[in-house]
Order: structure tokens, then sequence, then C-alpha cells
């Protein structure tokens, strides 16, 4: 009998569904089975992990993606929210600046972008970071609290003087025209607060910083044929102690 090992297989599967899109398009697979690495840097042990802070252990981390070359941008993470009563799901990649011993802070429109909108009706969000060349994942649930007008303010200064315009600009997520639209809401902001570093762009009202209170974290070291580690650092509310379990890839 012919034994066909996974290249030939590919060669065949993927010669059937042509020959299957061939008659019928809607059936055409655009990307099928690409091909992925094994994760074989490293395993997470459960007697390294109990009794850590996961804030401090999710600052390690960060830390160890900081000094790695090969990661741009560590502080990248995919924030995904919800509304209610849809229960619509959607998600977008925004910036971590600040880690406190409360949350994960990120700054943003607080009044026009989906996400603040989701958040109206639903306090949940979730992060999921991804570093790669360490082949770890964290994932991190919560409650969204907004940062004081203070501690936005705090942050906005240390923004360029054009990205502090830019956010007077930009009614985040609605829609526009074409590009002259933005341009020329820019140009009028730029008017109002003049060209003199030394004059004060305050943040707007409607943009801040909110602040993710985690009610769960977890840590993903990937593993040889996707049998990966995953701990989780999980609490019944805010107010409780983390239990630390771990999960079935
Ligand atoms: C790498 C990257 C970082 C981003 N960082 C932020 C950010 O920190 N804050 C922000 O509001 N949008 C950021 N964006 C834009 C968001 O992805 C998104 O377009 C915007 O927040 C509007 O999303 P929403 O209307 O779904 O809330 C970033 C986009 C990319 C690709």
């Amino acid at each position: 009998m012919m034994r066909l090992g996974l290249p030939s297989i590919r060669h065949f599967v993927t010669n059937c569904s042509n020959k299957m899109s061939a008659t019928d398009p809607t059936k055409e697979k655009l990307i099928f089975a690409p091909n992925r690495y094994q994760y074989t840097k490293a395993s997470l042990h459960k007697e390294d992990l109990e009794g850590k802070d996961p804030l401090l252990l999710f600052n390690d981390w960060f830390q160890e993606a900081s000094k790695d070359s090969a990661i741009q941008s560590p502080e990248s993470t995919t924030l995904s929210s919800a509304r209610l009563p849809s229960g619509r799901v959607s998600s977008r990649l925004v910036l971590l600046k600040e880690l406190d011993h409360r949350g994960f802070i990120i700054f943003t429109n607080l009044e026009t972008s989906k996400k603040a909108q989701d958040w109206e009706t639903n306090p949940y969000a979730s992060l999921s970071f991804w570093w790669e060349s360490l082949q770890r994942q964290v994932r991190i649930e919560g409650i969204v609290e907004h940062l004081t007008r203070e501690e936005t303010e705090e942050y906005f200064q240390t923004r360029p003087r054009v990205s502090r315009i830019g956010a007077w600009a930009s009614p985040q997520s609605t829609v526009i025209q074409d590009r002259k639209e933005l341009e020329e809401r820019v140009q009028s902001y730029k008017e109002k607060f003049g060209e003199d570093e030394s004059v004060l762009v305050p943040a707007p009202k409607f943009w801040g910083g909110i602040r993710i209170v985690p009610l769960e974290i977890e840590f993903w070291q990937g593993g040889q044929y996707r049998l990966h580690d995953r701990f989780s650092f999980r609490r019944e509310n805010l107010d409780s102690d983390y239990q630390l379990v771990r999960l079935s890839p």
C-alpha cells in the first residue's frame, strides 16, 4: 500500500479542493492549514508560580519581552469589549501605557470609539498579549475603571504636541468624508492652541485612560505538539484572593 507523508497529503488535499473549487468557486479555500512551527522554548511549573503576585509576574514577562530584540512592540495588545444587549464583540490593537498594582492602563477616546460605547453598556474587557519569539501569550480579563483627570493629564503631557492636538481633532471611529476633513480639523486645533510649545494643550474631556482591573490573568507558554503550559490566576471578585490553576491546552 502506498503511504503518504505530510507534504503529499497536503498536495493531495489541495488538489482535491482545487478541483472542487474549479466547479464551485464558493468552495475555494483562500488559506488552508498554513505551516506552523513547534513551540519548544520553555515550560512552566506550578511551584515556580505559586504565591506570586500575577501583576508582578506579568511585569517580569514584559521586561523579558522588552529586552528581546525580536519583539518590536511588547506593549501592543489586543483589547476586546462587548456591547449589551446584543453581545456583539469588537477587538482592536492598543498600547499598554502603564501597569500599576491595580491593573493595566491604556489611553483612548472615551466617547465616540466603539470600545467606549461598549463600556457604556458593559464594563468588562480583555487584553491578549502575544510575544512570538518567547512563545508566550498573556490573557487578561477584568473590569474597566476610569483614571482620574490628573492621571490622564500626567500621561497626556508626555505625548508630542501634534499628537495631543490629534486627540482633539479626531472624534475616533466616527465616519469622515476624506483625509482633508481630518487635516482641516487638525489645522483648526493648531490655530486654537497656537504654536508656542509653552502653552499647554490639555487632554480633551472625551479622551483619557482606563485601567483594566483583572479578575483573571493567564500565562501561556507554548509547548511541543501543542501541549502548552497554561496557568491562570483567577478570583471571584476584585476583593478576593487569586487562585492558581493549571489549564488544559
Ligand atoms: C499597534 C497599534 C496600537 C494602537 N494603539 C492605540 C491606543 O493605544 N489607543 C487607541 O485609542 N487606539 C490605538 N490604536 C488604534 C485602535 O486599534 C483602533 O483603531 C481605535 O482605538 C478605534 O477603535 P474602536 O472604535 O474599536 O474603539 C492602535 C492601533 C495599532 C495598530
